[in-house]
């Protein structure tokens, strides 16, 4: 079925309605201490509860009628019923045909078959698949399955880049409290030599296993990397007499110390790896949708199928709420919209992210690759270009340090930088220094944050501390900078599910105002392309030196000339 042609949000009236109330709103005054004194019940009605997560937007830079004009523009692009082609198995990804169904990941058992999407019991295969990981999650666990002098794994290295990389380090990082097993994780993703050096440089061989994940199993980092890790792993075997220097010696350790996470199983095989030692996954799963799928089969291991499994109901569970619940109640479709307020009216094109959890300390960097490789387009879903100013730049870090870095030019700089809180009420590691519990001495800080955001400090008042009148100025906050609060009770595996989908919906909210195809990423090849076209140049060829621009050959030179090995 061929899909409609994006909405020219632009033209419609219910943004001509947004930006007059916009305008008005400059107006009057943008002043949350006004609506928050002007509405005793703001905070009520701009406070959502989704499972044990407590999302406040009330601090953000809207009215009630903000919100309604915003649910009423969501309705003008058909959220709701492009949600419905999404989870149903329509090609919404134009640019290369194909459905777009993470959300088939995390859908429990009983749903198989009430989803055939191009002739595949989705739900089915999608179990099948779980089932084979955790069976081996379980003997990695165990110790049943051991490295090929006999001796248990106690080392998984996952080799992968981008979606194959950003989303397992980042909630094995987030969920380390809940590694049980004693077994460590490493994660190698960059091609730059000193990475997979420095991952592997303290490592036994004979206790470690690699998990390469690539879902075209044709990125030259991942590839690179993998062949990289095999050669030391048969070195150190080798060197260590554990194996002789037989093909078949070689071929016995890779099959006992490799597993491969890929859709291309006959490249995977081609690579020297086992078919029977690879977990598939599918074209309907987009590389940065992809951590609940087999892409995540490091996690399993480490963290046990069982928690594995409420990861995915965490993520099902968001699914279910932004599915089912009116716009006009659903807080990811109003953090969405409210993204594309900042964005497409106020011009703030940054947007913070500042987990008050130091587990979550690479959550940051893994939506960096969710909403800017989603939504960085300057074409629609028909090619047609954009009518209005897309993407954000997502940015962030854990508080407080944060506070000790960047936070003054969110409090005091020229830009508006709305941003995301993130905190839990519960620690793993409570602690009290003295009288004072140290989680609440955190929290505190959270809350103090958004409340100097939102609300600022007069002149008066810093008048009112003798402040002398040459730097009252400088002193000054202004506020009325727009936060979101999410508040939870505790990291755990269902919570960073449900983190992790909030954001995928998010990202699908302003993809679908903007017209995008948020599930292609055309923008990374031209560069793939020409480090293939210019790395001959580096080292011998003279004649791919000619080609380059004489910047990029004046840059070879110097390399050239100073490269001492
Ligand atoms: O270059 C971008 C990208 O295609 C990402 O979208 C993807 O997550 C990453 O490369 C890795 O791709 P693969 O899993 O196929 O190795």
């Amino acid at each position: 079925m061929a899909l409609p042609k994006p909405v020219d949000v632009t033209r419609t009236p219910e943004w001509a309605a947004l930006q007059e109330h916009f305008d008005r709103l400059q107006e009057e005054g943008v002043s949350l201490k006004k609506w928050f004194a002007d509405d005793p019940d703001r905070v009520a009605s701009m406070t959502f509860d989704v499972e044990d997560l407590r999302f406040d937007l009330s601090k953000n830079l809207v009215t009630e009628e903000t919100l309604d004009l915003l649910v009423k523009l969501g309705r003008a692009v058909d959220l709701e019923g492009r949600f419905r082609s999404m989870v149903c198995g329509e090609h919404i990804n134009t640019t290369e045909d194909r459905a777009v169904l993470h959300t088939a990941l995390r859908r429990p058992k009983e749903q198989s078959g009430a989803f055939m999407v191009d002739g595949q019991d989705v739900v089915a295969d999608v179990h099948e698949t779980l089932a084979s990981i955790y069976d081996f999650a379980d003997k990695v666990r165990s110790g049943a399955w051991t490295g090929v002098t006999g001796r248990p794994i106690e080392t998984v290295v996952n080799i992968g880049i981008g979606g194959s990389d950003l989303g397992p380090v980042m909630a094995y990082e987030a969920l380390k409290p809940f590694a049980d097993a004693g077994i460590k994780a490493r994660y190698v993703s960059n091609i730059d030599p000193n990475d997979i050096a420095e991952k592997t440089r303290d490592l036994d061989p004979e206790t470690t296993l690699f998990v390469v994940v690539s879902k075209t199993f044709g990125t030259l980092e991942t590839l690179t990397n993998a062949r990289e890790a095999r050669a030391w792993l048969l070195e150190g075997l080798r060197d260590a007499g554990a194996i002789d220097g037989s093909e078949d010696a070689a071929k016995e350790a890779v099959s006992r110390h490799f597993v491969a996470v890929s859709t291309n199983l006959e490249l995977v095989e081609e690579f020297g790896i086992d078919p029977k030692n690879a977990f598939g996954f599918w074209n309907w799963v987009g590389g940065r949708y992809s951590v609940d799928s087999a892409v995540g089969t490091i996690l399993a291991v480490v963290l046990g199928p069982e928690r594995f499994q409420d990861f995915l109901a965490g993520m099902h569970a968001m699914d279910h709420y932004f599915a089912h619940t009116p716009l006009e109640e659903n807080a990811v479709a109003l953090m969405g919209l409210i993204n594309v307020w900042y964005v497409d009216f106020f011009k703030s094109y940054s947007h913070a992210v500042l987990p008050y959890d130091q587990y979550l300390h690479r959550f940051p960097a893994y939506l960096q690759q969710l909403t800017m490789e989603s939504n960085g387009k300057s074409v629609r879903w028909d090619g047609t270009p954009v009518t209005t100013e897309t993407g954000e730049i997502f940015w962030g870090e854990p508080g407080t340090n944060g506070q000790h870095a960047f936070y003054q030019l969110i409090h005091q700089g020229t830009q508006l930088i709305p941003a995301d809180f993130i905190a839990f009420a519960n620690t793993p590691n409570p602690t009290r220094d003295g009288e004072q519990d140290v989680q609440e001495l955190f929290l505190g800080n959270f809350l103090a944050q958004t409340k100097a955001l939102a609300f600022g400090k007069t002149a008066e008042e810093v008048r009112a501390e003798g402040t002398p009148e040459e730097i009252v100025p400088a002193r000054v906050f202004e506020g009325n900078r727009p936060t979101t609060s999410i508040f939870g009770v505790r990291l755990d595996p269902f919570a960073l599910g449900e983190l992790i989908a909030l954001y995928e919906h998010i990202t699908f909210v302003e993809g679908t105002v903007w017209g995008l195809d948020s599930y292609d990423q055309w923008g990374v090849e031209l560069g793939k392309q020409l480090a293939k076209e210019i790395t001959p140049a580096l080292s011998e060829s003279d004649a791919a030196l000619a080609e380059q621009d004489a910047s990029t050959r004046s840059l070879i030179e110097f390399y050239r000339e100073n490269r001492t090995w």
